[in-house]
């Protein structure tokens, strides 16, 4: 709109987040034109910092998509010249009155609708919305203020963190981010179910053998370790990316496209699911290795984790959802941080052919023969189906071969970063892609008794070393179900 201005604030600016991914995401909106056209960005954060030196820091890692290289860098200038700084603290109420003053001033008595994004440790979360909501949210206009996770460490913790931002923010104002759901493979999964017809009919427990959802990355938490040990793998990415994958993979049709009727579903399907047990998690924890003459360190090697931490790096995990539709189909979890790759996929493991004609002509063991529709978020975006096909020629012999939809054959575009997508939904009003309370809530009961029970029990995580695949323990759980893992089976990654 001509009269209105957005202001943004990212408060905790000096933080990694904000650095790595809010300002550059920021800016890549303003290029791409998706920015209204009166809009101010404010660094605040504790420490002193002039407009000039925020702007310094900013720019270091500001970029341009190799297809829009040109006049970069006068974009660049553009966009810092809309940038701010204001210090204070997170808990003075009169240092975001300050704040609201120059907002003001820049807002020039237009309809000034303010976004914050909370890019600060959870303990201030509260703080800030008290502060951000009594002393600067916007008195024509709209006020928004996006939170990410940690959204405390279990059920209860939860709650109070909650109900607390309610005590100063109505729900619709609160944008609770996964940055997963930014990712546009994992936006795809609907279009992927609901749009063409050779899916959704399939997707039950009629065909569907067990579901995989699996994250890895080849490095450990150096620089981190005083966040992780507090939460460890199940809170950092089981409980929130992994699960809000399953949710959107198995929910029922939405009555629409409605950001309430998404979530309505989402929030059915997880109240479906049961508690997870013990009995089916393995959990590990990465040791020091040396490979090639290099030292990879151990997680505990960390200076600030304790010695004797117990804290999973890797977890793996069986789940069920107890709904007609998916009634006894595992759906296996896996999440790990230094292992061999760096990937995360959704696996769908098909039945075998009833009454399968070809059973003779398979080089291979019949189980490893069936269908797998396999979705990568990360990288290589690919979306492909495994199939059986005749090798050419005047025999009969059967191989497994993938239709392929790897998107940088396909699409010449760069794909976005998450957050500018949740960015833009965020100011826009879409709120699809954020986490209602209830959802976080049913997240939670899921993995809180769980999470309880390693805790007081002080189960020892399997020790594996750093780059390796991780402990045996997860084939283990995965065989109990009858379930291999795909990305372990040798004809994997050769990205044909
Ligand atoms: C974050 C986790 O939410 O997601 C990190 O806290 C993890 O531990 C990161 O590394 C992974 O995100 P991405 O987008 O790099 O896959």
């Amino acid at each position: 709109e001509q009269g209105s201005t957005v202001s943004i604030t990212v408060v905790g600016a000096s933080g990694d987040l904000a650095k790595k991914k809010i300002f550059p995401a920021l800016f890549a909106l303003f290029y791409e034109g998706c920015l209204p056209q009166h809009f101010t960005i404010f660094g605040y954060a504790r420490s002193k910092m002039s407009d000039a030196e925020l702007r310094a820091m900013i720019s270091a890692t500001l970029t341009c998509r190799i297809d829009k290289r040109e006049n970069c860098s006068e974009k660049i200038n553009q966009f810092l010249k809309r940038c701010f700084y204001q210090s204070g603290q997170y808990n003075s109420e009169d240092n975001f009155s300050e704040l609201d003053k120059k907002l003001k001033d820049h807002e020039g008595g237009k309809v000034a609708n303010r976004m914050f994004y909370l890019s600060v440790p959870p303990n201030v979360f509260i703080d800030v919305a008290r502060c951000a909501s009594r002393s600067a949210s916007s008195s024509k206009g709209w006020t928004r203020v996006i939170v990410e996770k940690p959204f405390g460490r279990d059920s209860e913790s939860s709650g109070e963190l909650t109900s607390g931002l309610k005590e100063f923010l109505t729900e619709e104002q609160i944008y609770r981010i996964d940055h997963y759901l930014g990712k546009e493979l994992v936006e795809n999964l609907s279009i992927l179910r609901f749009s063409n017809l050779v899916f959704e009919p399939l997707w039950s427990r009629q065909y569907i053998r067990n579901v995989q959802l699996i994250f890895s990355e080849d490095f450990g938490t150096e620089g981190r370790g005083g966040y992780f040990d507090n939460y460890g793998i199940i809170r950092d990415i089981m409980q929130n990316h992994l699960l809000q994958i399953l949710a959107l993979f198995a929910m029922e049709p939405p009555v629409s496209l409605d950001a309430e009727d998404i979530r309505n579903e989402k929030v059915k399907v997880l109240r479906s699911m049961r508690k997870l047990q013990l009995e089916d998690v393995v959990v590990g924890q990465y040791k020091s290795h040396i490979k090639g003459g290099v030292h990879y360190p151990g997680y505990t090697d960390d200076k600030t984790v304790p010695n004797n931490s117990l804290t999973p790096t890797f977890a793996a995990a069986a789940l069920f959802v107890d709904n007609a539709r998916w009634d006894g189909v595992p759906f296996l979890m896996k999440a790990g941080k230094a292992l061999h790759n760096k990937l995360a996929e959704i696996r769908v493991q098909f039945r075998h052919v009833p009454g399968n004609l070809y059973k003779r002509s398979f080089g291979m063991d019949l189980d490893q023969a069936t269908n797998e529709l396999v979705i990568r978020v990360q990288p290589d975006e690919a979306v492909y189906l495994k199939i059986n096909n005749k090798v050419p020629g005047l025999g009969m012999r059967l191989d497994r071969s993938n239709l392929n939809l790897l998107y940088s054959d396909r699409y010449s575009r760069e794909i976005p970063d998450a957050y500018e997508r949740l960015l833009l939904d965020a100011i826009e009003g879409e709120r699809r892609l954020f986490i209602r309370s209830d959802e976080l809530d049913a997240a939670w009961a899921i993995f809180t008794p769980l999470l309880k029970e390693l805790e007081e029990r002080k189960i020892s995580p399997e020790l594996y070393p750093y780059g390796s695949r991780g402990p045996v323990g997860a084939h283990y759980l995965a065989a109990k179900y009858n379930v291999r893992w795909g990305d372990m089976s040798s004809s994997e990654h050769s990205k044909s």
